[in-house]
């Protein structure tokens, strides 16, 4: 008989038919005459019931077996439950146990972890209610981006993750080398030369796939990345990561006003999205991560964003009765606690700031008629700060060359960028959004270590 996945059964199947699964026990609880085993198969925040009677032929041994861990596949007959809030269990007339798990060693006891305490064990969180929660809604929001994507006629791009420009001009690179061990006979006395680069040029761990994004526009008209990105960043933030994931869309023939369009209509259909293809999951956010889950993902996407421009932002910043612990000043960055007071204390929505100071921006923003600010936009959302960032680009050449030089790069290293300006340019705009932040906001979930499978971070690279 054909397996069938625990989230299917629990929604569709009727009292009577006969089905097989195969999951992971999560508890085990034994009665007079019946055990009663809960297993989930990652597909479904509920667990499965299942009945085993003491009828069963090898009942004594399988209750040896059966605990929290172990790994299972069972047969039998689906029942009405009698036991309150659940339609159906499964009684069992077959059980196999594949592999054990020693009830004194399994380090996922039936109590409430921790999420620090999680980390700890990465390669078993995903079988936790809350992560693996997690881990679905980080699928279900991929595939309704891909979905956004695709249905507008964006081509989806694979950039590069080794790459020889750092995109945001910030200096947060990793460096690739290029050393191969088979070719270095090494001794106990040699030691490796880490500081070698990519086979003679220097190359470094992609920040972000715009400018390569850019070309393909240039073609495609409209593309966009969905890939991971690299940053040095020794921050031990809850919204930072070293590894990330970012989507980034690029629009040829668009303007910032495009492009704050773009962004607006994408987290709404995203947001909807999701709450369609895990309700119970997002439930359970609500319920026991942070009870205004649902009431955000409501509020993203039935209200307009707020837009402001940064020069308002500074002015609504000093008349706000709060202390802040970074000084607030026109040509100062906004700080996370500035972004965290716009979106959730002032305008309680996301928030699209624009046209920022250039000195504070990246190379490649188009810069205004005020020759003070660019085309930027950044959009904050409630509990998280920046989760978009973006900008219509520099699209004349001899501008974005004094640009390039007023940061102190080199116009020779992106002479590929430059020609775009010179053969066929034409306005256009893109932004990038930080999956993680996305996943974190939907979630309510309060760590960014929390919603990606592996994180990197510093101080944490385990895999
Ligand atoms: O604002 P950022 O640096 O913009 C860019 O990289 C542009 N090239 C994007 C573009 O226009 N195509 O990064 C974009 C987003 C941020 O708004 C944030 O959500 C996320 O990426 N982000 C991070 N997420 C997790 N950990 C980090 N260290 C992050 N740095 C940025
Ligand atoms: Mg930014």
């Amino acid at each position: 008989m054909a397996t069938r996945r625990i989230a299917e059964i629990l929604r569709n199947a009727q009292p009577q038919e006969q089905v097989t699964i195969k999951g992971w026990v999560r508890t085990a609880r034994e009665l007079k005459e019946f055990t009663f085993v809960e297993v989930n198969d990652g597909s479904f925040l509920a667990n499965l019931q299942v009945v085993l009677d003491g009828s069963l032929a090898n009942y004594d041994t399988l209750l040896q077996e059966i605990t929290t861990g172990a790994s299972v596949e069972i047969s039998g007959v689906l029942v009405e439950s009698p036991a309150k809030g659940q339609r159906i269990e499964l009684k069992a007339s077959e059980v196999r146990v594949y592999g054990g798990a020693d009830p004194e060693t399994y380090p996922l006891q039936k109590k409430r972890h921790s999420f620090e305490f999680l980390r700890t064990i990465g390669h078993l969180r995903s079988r936790t209610n809350t992560i693996g929660a997690v881990f679905r809604v980080r699928n279900a929001c991929a595939a309704a981006i891909h979905q956004f994507f695709q249905e507008r006629g964006f081509l989806w791009v694979h950039t590069p993750i080794i790459t020889a420009n750092d995109c945001e001009g910030a200096g947060e690179l990793f460096s690739v080398t290029s050393f191969n061990l088979k070719n270095i006979p090494l001794t106990p006395q040699q030691t490796v030369d880490y500081t070698q680069d990519f086979f003679g040029k220097p190359a470094y761990l992609t920040v972000s796939g715009q400018l390569e994004a850019e070309i393909m526009a240039m073609a495609f008209r409209d593309v966009y990345t969905f890939g991971p990105t690299f940053r040095a960043e020794n921050s031990n933030t809850s919204r930072h990561l070293a590894e990330f994931w970012m989507i980034e869309p690029e629009m040829a023939f668009c303007d910032l006003e495009g492009n704050m369009q773009l962004a607006e209509e994408f987290l709404k259909f995203v947001f909807a999205s999701v709450l369609e293809a895990c309700p119970e999951d997002m439930e359970f956010f609500n319920q026991r991560i942070n009870n205004t889950v649902l009431e955000t993902a409501q509020n993203i996407i039935h209200n307009q964003f707020e837009r402001i421009t940064y020069t308002e932002a500074i002015r609504l910043l000093e008349k706000a009765d709060k202390k802040f612990e970074y000084p607030v000043n026109w040509g100062l960055d906004l700080q996370s606690e500035h972004e965290r007071y716009l979106a959730e204390d002032l305008f309680k929505k996301p928030v699209i700031v624009t046209d920022y100071p250039v000195e504070i921006k990246a190379f490649y923003m188009r810069l205004s008629d005020d020759e003070k600010t660019v085309r930027a936009m950044d959009v904050l959302a409630p509990n998280i700060g920046e989760i978009i960032g973006g900008s219509q680009r520099e699209e004349r050449l001899e501008i974005l060359e004094k640009r390039i030089q007023a940061q102190g790069m080199n116009p020779e290293d992106l002479w590929w960028y430059l020609e775009l300006r010179r053969y066929g340019t034409v306005p256009h705009a893109g932004f990038g959004l930080g999956f993680e932040r996305l996943v974190q906001f939907m979630t309510g979930m309060s760590n960014i270590r929390d919603v990606i499978p592996f994180p990197r971070a510093p101080l944490t690279i385990e895999f």
